[in-house]
């Protein structure tokens, strides 16, 4: 008991050596356990020996540092000397000896609210006004990092410009991953989350492969739930509508040579917004991207990193420029069957064939050319709960595509994400300008999506109209709105 706790005190402390002592000031020096530090501070204040300075004072005991087991190079704590002044010192000292300083992870129980004084006026819900991540709410979550020391306290701040050194790695080698989630309003007012787990385990992902700090998911998301709910007004309380939540991790690390990251910042913003594409269901386009090439094999197709993203940006305006929402990503590899099915801009892709006697639901697999997705993992789960199709993730080429629209086989094509939820396509347009069309029943669509909440579940009857897309679109808004309760759905407190 009393081992845990003078170990908590030294991760606080580890906090307070580079808060109180580093020369270079921290993106966010608050520490709210700095009353727990001060303890130990004055226990050990004249011991805390920054450069191991072979200052005269600094005699007797030397604090043993061990890197912790399992962790990282950029875990490993980098602790000072400590060195005895008293009988109490001493005593401390020996009784946690043993124990490894720890930089210090993000902790919900220290995050600190400043509200802001000047709120905005709240939107209204017009799906056409609230254009996709346009709009930004008054509160943001922040929280910095620094090799050694660790994270220090979050905060909850009001949404202001970000200060960064010109020799930040953001700003030169992309050092950035970030995170697309939402905040639902149900029928009762409450707000929820879906699946945000995933998300936590996909930042984590994407900022291993960057070497972006490592963070306690937990805690990190409770302090998004505190965001939310300081924002709660601004979750808009319509289907189709959410507050779209942005976590992103950055390299501050102020340093022109290339090398892993020692300084980084973690920010979460939020925006209210309205459908993706403001039709509703109604379908879009797709160009077929086959020169730029978003993901290769042995690559970071499968991580949100900023860096995936800023080469897309000229196919999304070629797209446009040629009367499509967004590219749909096929790699060519000289195969005679066409190139591999990827993703597309900001969305998974589902194509559903009619097979010999039966309907097939295929989407790529996870093979480290897409992102996996939560809406897609979602629609998988349901859809195989269905038991009437077959249910693939399996490599795709163009080429089976093309067939089974020549015969009449491709019954549906649809992608899914989280600001779009289900989006059906009805035309894949290639570079020669000729294009496939796709089958979309909008009454077919309407009909599920009129359903009541649950019984867009229970089997079709035989005389219902069919529409995957729809069916689909229904069954999962009642989860996100938690209309239909489900473990997937995550309820915060009020
Ligand atoms: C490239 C890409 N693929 C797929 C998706 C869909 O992922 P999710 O369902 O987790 O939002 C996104 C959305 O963020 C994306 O950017």
């Amino acid at each position: 008991m009393l081992h845990r706790s003078a170990r908590k005190l030294l991760a606080r402390t580890h906090v307070l050596q580079c808060t109180f002592w580093s020369h270079e000031p921290l993106l966010n020096p608050v520490d709210s356990s700095a009353a727990a530090a001060r303890v130990v501070s004055t226990l050990t204040s004249k011991t805390l020996d920054r450069d191991h300075s072979s200052n005269s004072d600094n005699v007797g005991y030397h604090w043993p540092i061990t890197p912790r087991k399992g962790t990282s190079w950029r875990q490993q704590s980098y602790s000072t000397g400590f060195q005895k002044v008293g009988a109490l010192q001493q005593g401390m000292a020996e009784m946690v000896s043993h124990v490894i300083p720890m930089p210090s992870d993000i902790r919900y129980a220290d995050l600190i609210v400043k509200r802001s004084d000047h709120l905005q006026a709240k939107p209204s819900l017009d799906p056409l006004g609230l254009k996709f991540g346009a709009l930004y709410t008054d509160h943001m979550l922040q929280v910095s990092w620094k090799e050694g020391s660790g994270w220090t306290a979050p905060s909850i701040d009001p949404v202001a410009p970000m200060t960064l050194h010109p020799c930040a790695q953001v700003l030169h080698y992309g050092s950035c991953c970030f995170e697309g989630m939402k905040a639902y309003k149900d029928k009762d007012q409450h707000l929820r989350l879906f699946r945000p787990d995933m998300n936590m385990d996909r930042l984590s992902r994407s900022a291993a492969c960057l070497t972006l700090p490592e963070f306690d998911k937990v805690e990190l998301l409770e302090c998004i739930k505190e965001l939310v709910r300081v924002e709660r007004d601004w979750v808009p309380a319509k289907e189709g509508f959410s507050l779209y939540i942005r976590p992103t991790i950055i390299g501050t690390h102020p340093f022109l040579g290339l090398s892993p990251t020692r300084e980084a910042m973690l920010f979460v913003v939020l925006s209210p917004v309205g459908p993706y594409f403001p039709g509703g269901l109604n379908p879009i386009k797709l160009f077929v991207e086959t020169e730029v090439v978003r993901a290769y094999p042995g690559g970071v197709g499968d991580k949100k990193v900023g860096g995936n993203y800023a080469p897309t940006m000229l196919p999304q305006l070629r797209s446009t420029q040629r009367g499509c929402s967004q590219a749909l990503y096929v790699l060519q590899d000289g195969h005679p069957g066409g190139g591999i099915v990827g993703e597309s801009g900001a969305m998974n892709i589902f194509f559903l064939f009619q097979q010999e006697g039966t309907m097939e639901l295929v989407t790529p697999p996870l093979n480290g050319l897409i992102l996996p997705g939560v809406t897609r993992d979602t629609i998988l789960t349901i859809a195989r709960d269905f038991g009437n199709m077959k249910v693939s993730e399996r490599q795709l080429r163009f080429g089976e595509i093309e067939d089974a629209a020549k015969t009449g086989r491709l019954l549906e094509v649809f992608g899914t994400g989280t600001a779009c939820a289900v989006q059906p396509v009805t035309g894949l347009l290639k570079n020669d300008n000729t294009e496939i069309t796709i089958p979309f029943d909008s009454e077919a669509a309407a009909h599920w999506l009129a359903k009541l909440p649950g019984m867009a579940l229970a089997q079709p009857g035989t005389d219902e109209p069919f529409s995957l897309c729809g069916r689909l679109t229904r069954i999962l808004l009642d989860y996100q709105y938690g209309k239909v309760e489900s473990p997937w759905s995550v309820p915060i407190d009020p």
